[in-house]
């Protein structure tokens, strides 16, 4: 007798490749639409699943694992942060979380360092200006930006991407600088030239831009907070491929309206998919539908992890990349 295939709910579409090898290992039940899930929707996948499979979009709250079947033992998460996932109450119901770290890393430090020089050197406002029919020819003073060769860099969080990030800044000439919970090892502190605050107010005083690196936890979520982001120097400029929870956007909003601070570059926000209408209207913020690690060889490597991880769960030893809350 053939032992019966794992139930796998899969919330969105993933690439064919994913889905086709989904299929052939498990008992997979795919969303072709790709519509989002309601929380109804969320509920029923999670009374019925041996494995969930969800991505940012689907808040796995205490109210939806109130639900959970007694099959629900694994949250296969489709991405590296796992802040839409109650792991407190996962963990008390014995159901183990995994997440797909490392293979984003390079793309997302990419999309950082591509809104780090869009913000300064007004990538988008140009592009604008030309699609608008504005443009009405080379001027000695249009369009001026800001050179980031010889400035600092400070990035929140010198995690994997930090630390990618870093090796990017190296070459465009940026002085490293980070905060983190933890001093990283000196010798990648010697590999990235870094300098360490262990105050991120005295950091966030001293640098011409700012990335933010780190995931978002409840021990993070506005960091950047109101009174932080007023430390920030009128010239310098803010830029998050993390979580939008980890800076308080209004205020950020007001600040950038208000010409406190010189400009921002977002991949991420506080309600996705909403975005702070009074964002839409400034020409110093450059604003993307996080698609930091919206590469299709990102995507696909994700969605191997995800098998991996359900693979190695399913046939009963601990999947390579489960989520440890303490460690994040
Ligand atoms: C993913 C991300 O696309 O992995 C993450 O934490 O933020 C994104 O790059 C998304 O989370 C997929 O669920």
């Amino acid at each position: 007798m053939t032992k019966k295939k794992p139930l796998v709910v899969v919330t969105r579409k993933l690439p064919e490749a994913i889905e086709t090898r989904m299929m052939e290992l498990f008992d997979a039940r795919l969303n072709i639409d790709d519509a989002p899930m309601s929380k109804q929707e969320l509920i029923d996948a999670v009374k019925e699943a041996d494995v969930l499979v969800p991505t940012v979009t689907d808040k796995i709250d205490a109210a939806v694992l109130a639900h959970a079947g007694p099959n629900l033992r694994l949250i296969a998460n489709f991405g590296t942060g796992v802040d839409h996932v109650d792991l407190q109450t996962a963990r008390s119901r014995g159901i183990t979380v995994t997440n797909t770290p490392d293979v984003l890393t390079e793309d997302t430090a990419d999309m950082t360092m591509a809104l780090i020089l869009s913000v300064s050197r007004r990538l988008a406002e140009g592009e604008r200006l030309i699609r608008k029919g504005e443009w009405a020819g080379w001027g000695p003073t249009l369009m001026l930006g800001h050179r980031i060769w010889g400035k600092r860099l400070g990035i929140v969080g010198m995690g994997r991407i930090g630390r990618a990030l870093a090796r990017r800044a190296k070459g465009f000439g940026l002085s490293v600088h980070y905060h983190n919970r933890r001093r990283v090892h000196p010798d990648i502190e010697e590999e990235l030239d870094a300098t360490y605050w262990e105050s991120l107010d005295q950091m966030l005083a001293h640098v011409d831009v700012i990335s933010v690196n780190c995931p978002h936890t409840p021990a993070t979520y506005h960091l950047l907070s109101a009174r932080r982001l007023k430390l920030m120097q009128p010239h310098a400029i803010l830029v998050n491929t993390a979580r939008g929870e980890i800076v308080d956007e209004p205020a950020l909003t007001r600040m950038l309206a208000d010409g406190e601070i010189a400009g921002a570059g977002l991949d991420v926000f506080e309600h996705e998919p909403a975005v702070n209408p009074k964002l839409l209207e400034l020409q110093n913020a450059v604003l993307l539908p996080h698609m930091g690690s919206a590469t299709i060889e990102g995507r696909v490597d994700m969605g191997e992890k995800v098998l991996i991880n359900i693979k190695t769960f399913v046939d009963g030893h601990t999947p390579p990349d489960r989520v440890i809350e303490g460690l994040l």
